[in-house]
């Protein structure tokens, strides 16, 4: 995987970048690899801004869906998906090294 393959998006204010989500660019789909908001501003809408960015570059360049993996127990960002559209495929059970499950969630554009 190159770096050409991967978008990075960023949310700065003040100079500071508060919030990062970068997005892997497959042929026919996108992926969401990591997003992340800096603890001291969240809530306050920055990873929901990324997402809908990510989603506008998604249909701009014809993809037709973003993926991710998310954590079971991370409560947080499953409802930051929710709320901007991804809905739950599938489980990928004992996916991560701690034996934790995966949800697999996808946007269809
Ligand atoms: C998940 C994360 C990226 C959310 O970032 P954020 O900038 O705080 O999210 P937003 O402010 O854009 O939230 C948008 C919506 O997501 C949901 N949401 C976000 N954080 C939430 C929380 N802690 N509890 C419940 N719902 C939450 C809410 O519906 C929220 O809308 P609302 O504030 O109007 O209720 C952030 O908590 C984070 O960086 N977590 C650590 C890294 C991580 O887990 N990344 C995801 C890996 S898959």
């Amino acid at each position: 995987m190159t770096a050409a393959q991967h978008l990075v998006l960023t949310r700065q204010i003040e100079g500071e970048t508060r919030a990062t989500l970068t997005l892997m660019r497959g042929v026919d789909d996108a992926e969401i690899l990591h997003i992340e908001t800096h603890a001291e501003h969240r809530r306050q809408g920055l990873a929901q801004g990324l997402i809908a960015e990510a989603i506008a570059w998604a249909r701009r360049n014809q993809r037709q869906a973003i993926w991710l993996e998310v954590r079971a127990s991370n409560a947080a960002a499953i409802a930051l998906y929710g709320k901007t559209g991804f809905v739950q495929i599938s489980t990928r059970q004992c996916y991560y090294s701690d034996g934790e499950n995966a949800l697999v969630m996808k946007y269809t554009l």
